[in-house]
């Protein structure tokens, strides 16, 4: 949870969609919305990431709707999107959050391996904000996508990922002019090494996390707090003019290239 940089109220009344909001980086930005005031719709394929989020955020004073629902497929996600609205009347906020990721070569993946994370992070996001089009247009609300740094460069093992995010980041770019137009923000998140995440459990060999910190110029790892502050920040009043922008957190690691593989 974030700690208390920001007033308490600054999300007081919004209602935020986050889809993988159960667990990792979007369970902390779902946790911490609630704490700063939001009322929370949480979606994950899984409903055993949902029901201790939920619980959390109920025990802690906060609103919270679990949907069980697989971003890969639109039907279900404009359901997901229309319970939402209807149990708290509106929506403000979508966070995309929900990716899949694994170490693989680019001469072992398999062509469906390519495309179930293609099909997860990028069509995915595009189904959410299309399927969220008309509640945020009423609200004059916003799109919060997590993507990450992997393709700024080249990172082995993570072609999939990397093609996926740099089609987040298109979407992200896109939307934001021809959905600016309704008074809809869309900006991003790039979190680089963020510790204690699915995302780096798996990517991070364990014998490389003393040689990689050493690399990365902040001086440490990421904490699931660094993406909640950035996240709180964006979907604030105090970044209304801010639209179209992928925010790095990663203590500047990309511009060294620090790799996680
Ligand atoms: C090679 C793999 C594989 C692996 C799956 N596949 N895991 N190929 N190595 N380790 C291939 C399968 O062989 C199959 O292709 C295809 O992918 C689909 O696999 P399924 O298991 O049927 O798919 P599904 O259960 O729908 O999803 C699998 C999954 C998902 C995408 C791996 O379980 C997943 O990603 N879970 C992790 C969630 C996660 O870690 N989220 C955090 C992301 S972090 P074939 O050809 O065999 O049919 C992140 C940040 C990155 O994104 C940046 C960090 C710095």
């Amino acid at each position: 949870m974030a700690g208390k940089v920001f007033a308490d109220d600054i999300l007081q009344g919004k209602v935020a969609f986050v889809t993988g909001g159960g667990t990792g980086i979007t369970g902390g930005v779902a946790r911490a919305f609630a704490a700063h005031g939001a009322k929370l719709a949480i979606v994950s394929r899984k409903e055993e990431n949902l029901i201790p989020q939920k619980q959390y955020i109920e025990e802690n004073g906060g609103e919270c709707l679990a949907i069980a629902a697989d971003v890969r497929f639109y039907d279900g996600i404009e359901n997901a999107i229309k319970q939402a609205a209807d149990k708290f009347g509106k929506i403000d906020i979508v966070v995309n959050g929900a990716a899949g990721n694994f170490l693989c070569a680019a001469d072992q993946l398999s062509a469906n391996g390519f495309g179930t994370v293609v099909d997860i992070d990028t069509k995915g996001t595009f189904n959410v904000c299309r399927a969220a089009f008309e509640t945020l247009k009423e609200s004059k609300g916003q799109i919060l996508n997590i993507s990450a740094t992997l393709h700024y460069l080249a990172t082995p093992m993570q072609i999939h990922v990397s093609a996926a995010k740099a089609g987040v980041d298109a979407i992200t770019r896109n939307l934001s002019v021809e959905w600016g137009l309704h008074g809809i923000r869309v900006n991003g998140i790039a979190p680089g090494p963020i510790e204690d995440t699915e995302g780096m459990k798996r990517l991070l060999m364990p014998e490389l996390k003393e040689k990689t910190m050493r690399k990365i110029p902040a001086g440490r790892f990421g904490r699931i707090e660094d993406v909640e502050n950035a996240a709180l920040f964006l979907v604030s009043d105090a970044a209304s003019y801010i639209n179209g922008v992928t925010l790095v957190v990663d203590g500047g690691s990309w511009l060294l290239g620090t790799s996680l593989t």
